[in-house]
């Protein structure tokens, strides 16, 4: 795929879609981590002389975050130095009047593209690029830049769309990511994957396919994961942790977590043990003993020492999602302990997500691994051999639009 370094810039109209979903604080929409809008900065000084048009999202529709993008474009501006102008509108005639009128040096951050119904439908770039969005903005712009690495796994218009009607280049994130996470790529070593977190439809179809293109030699199960694995064999996690499960809309994940452990039962790892509140205090509970009305949040700490032991067998360690619920202090021995473990250990370690990567940051951990990716999921797909549909499609574009300037 083509680079920033490889067109001329000066002048043009760009459209960027970049991911600075971000942790946000429900009741004053303050943002609370700015490390997402920071990873964008070397290519934002690219573009100094372009008039630059962002598309971002904020969570997903039905989240208590899901939410505008105007502190977004506040945080940004106060990061870059520069003037961010913020429109509440995607490609109706409000937002079409402020790109027409932008001068070089301008840059202007549209409203949450997820707002818009047909965004957050997974389907085929051949498709996406007929969507009103790819429609109504292409036609304004002589350039797609994708920095977006954390939501280039996602087959949206706005990663897929865009780079098939406009000469799509990747950003410098973008760019930086790939060569770092080619190179951790290679087959050679024992490779364990510590999957966690609350993105359970992701990490269940990861671990498909880093077990069944013997990518991974273990995935170490933690998380709404751990509890998916252990309900769908049978094991007692407790009504409460059922209805999270629920509330999540992974209750019908169920069968396929059964049939996926069933089939590589070898290779991953389960909890021995899982931490409750019990009497305002952390409880740590043998599985086979977890009280009906129990709520799992975290794993326990004879599952620490076994994972945190195993470790030492590993030549890379990629760790994606809190193994509990980590924001509160009782709960987040579990992550911490588990992030340490890696750290210390003397494989190549990589940690992806927003919530492990705070986790890390909070635990003065994060400069102890070889590389914190921006993505959680896109790291995780990137190593699960299937693709990254964002990275695929920029391929796309380079072959069918030859740019001769330089
Ligand atoms: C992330 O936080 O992993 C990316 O922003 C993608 O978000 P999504 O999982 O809601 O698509």
């Amino acid at each position: 795929f083509l680079t920033l370094d490889d067109v001329k810039l000066k002048n043009k109209s760009i459209l960027i879609r970049i991911d600075v979903n971000s942790p946000i604080d429900p009741s004053t929409k303050r943002i609370l981590d700015d490390n997402r809008f920071r990873s964008h900065l070397k290519t934002f000084r690219s573009l100094n002389d372009s008039k630059t048009v962002i598309l971002a999202h904020q969570s997903r529709p039905g989240k208590k975050d899901f939410t505008k993008t105007e502190k977004h474009a506040e945080k940004l501006s106060e990061i870059l130095k520069r003037d961010v102008k913020y429109i509440d509108d995607i490609f109706g005639s409000r937002a079409k009047e402020e790109i027409r009128k932008m001068r070089n040096g301008d840059i202007l951050f549209l409203e949450n593209v997820r707002f818009y119904s047909e965004e957050t439908i997974e389907r085929d770039r051949e498709k996406q690029k007929d969507t009103f969005l790819v429609d109504e903005l292409g036609p304004l712009f002589d350039f797609y830049v994708n920095d977006a690495f954390a939501a280039s796994h996602r087959r949206h218009p706005s990663i897929v769309g865009f780079p098939l009607v406009l000469p799509g280049i990747s950003g410098k994130l973008m760019e930086k990511e790939i060569d770092i996470l080619k190179g951790a790529n290679k087959e050679e070593g024992t490779t364990y994957f510590v999957l966690g977190g609350a993105k359970v439809d992701d990490s269940l179809y990861v671990t498909q396919n880093l077990l069944k293109n013997n990518i991974a030699d273990k995935v170490f199960a933690t998380g709404i994961l751990a509890n998916i694995f252990l309900r769908a064999n049978g094991k007692e996690i407790g009504e409460k942790s059922l209805k999270v499960i629920k509330d999540l809309g992974y209750k019908d994940k169920l069968p396929e977590a059964k049939k996926i452990y069933k089939k590589y039962k070898e290779k991953i790892e389960l909890p021995k043990d899982i931490a409750i509140l019990k009497e305002n205090d952390r409880k740590d509970i043998k599985i086979d003993k977890i009280p009906k009305k129990a709520l799992i949040q975290d794993i326990g700490i004879e599952t620490i020492a076994d994972f945190s032991s195993k470790f030492n067998k590993a030549d890379k360690i990629i760790m994606n999602g809190p193994a509990g619920v980590f924001e509160k202090e009782k709960f987040r021995t579990g992550t911490d302990e588990l992030l340490r473990s890696a750290a210390e250990s003397d494989a190549f370690n990589i940690i992806g997500g927003g919530h492990i990567c705070t986790a890390a940051e909070e635990a003065g951990l994060k400069l102890s691994f070889d590389h914190v990716s921006t993505g959680g999921g896109a790291l995780m797909k990137f190593f699960s051999g299937t693709g990254l549909p964002g990275l695929e499609a920029l391929k796309e574009s380079k072959k069918r639009f030859w740019i001769k300037e330089k």
